[in-house]
């Protein structure tokens, strides 16, 4: 048993999720409530999702995959677009340097096309140093959109049917889902969302079927150890039918 002294959670270890899906929203009003930009934010979000993939990764979570910016985040004003993916290089830089001693896995999803070279560059760099790691794999999802996601794999498999090394009456659930970027990882279990919205914002939109959705008024910076183990709790005293009685 894994025990939090602060609110006295008890995690039960041998039903941790094994793939956790964060939705890391209230930046933007955790920096306005004190005053400073909204960028403040975004860092001080970063610092957190370190703390949480330690986490974590201590506790045995297999796979995070976190949302860090989404196929609609470049509606917002361009000098907030800029200071988000100056914060991802550096997030991508910062995680090289911190590798030591660590096993963890860094892996980018979504469409790089919209990225610049030099992002594209360090993602590629990053992947590739943490590529034999066997701990737990962080999926940065950025410029990433559910439908985008399907719609790739939807083209995907229209390729492999026109070459003729697919039949369109093979494709299944199964063979769609290879196709998906979270392709080879365990399922999506729990979906957490901060900052009090209950939507999932285009956020892994096959993979949530029957995941666990909790959500929370907190704002990511200020979401917690004790934040997490708490999410844990609530989804193992969860009834997962799964559609049966
Ligand atoms: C989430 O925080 C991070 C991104 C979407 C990049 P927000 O920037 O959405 O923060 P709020 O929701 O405006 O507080
Ligand atoms: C979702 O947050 C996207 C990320 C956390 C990266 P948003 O703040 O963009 O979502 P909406 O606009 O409230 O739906
Ligand atoms: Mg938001």
């Amino acid at each position: 048993m894994f025990f939090n002294r602060k609110k006295k959670v008890e995690l039960n270890t041998g039903n941790i999720p094994k793939h956790i899906g964060i939705i890391m929203d209230g930046n933007g009003r955790w920096a306005t409530r004190r005053g400073l930009p909204r960028s403040a934010g975004h860092r001080a979000g970063a610092e957190t999702l370190r703390k949480i993939t330690e986490h974590c990764s201590d506790i045995g979570v297999k796979a995070i995959t976190a949302y860090a910016f989404s196929t609609e985040n470049w509606n917002r004003p361009p000098a907030e677009v800029d200071a988000l993916m100056k914060l991802l290089y550096e997030y991508l830089k910062d995680s090289e340097k911190r590798l030591a001693g660590k096993n963890n896995k860094i892996r980018v999803i979504g469409d790089r096309s919209k990225l610049s070279d030099e992002i594209i560059r360090e993602i590629k760099r990053t992947e590739e140093l943490t590529r034999d790691n066997c701990g737990l794999v962080l999926n940065l999802a950025i410029n990433y959109g559910g439908r985008d996601e399907i719609t790739r794999a939807a083209r995907l498999l229209a390729t492999d049917a026109q070459s003729g090394t697919l039949e369109p009456s093979d494709i299944t659930a199964d063979i769609l889902g290879e196709r998906l970027y979270t392709s080879g990882l365990p399922e999506v279990e729990l979906i957490i969302r901060t900052g009090g919205e209950r939507r999932l914002s285009n956020f892994l939109l096959w993979q949530s079927a029957y995941a666990e959705f909790w959500y929370t008024d907190i704002y990511f910076p200020d979401f917690g150890k004790k934040d997490i183990d708490q999410a844990i709790f609530d989804f193992q005293n969860r009834d997962r039918r799964y559609g049966k009685l």
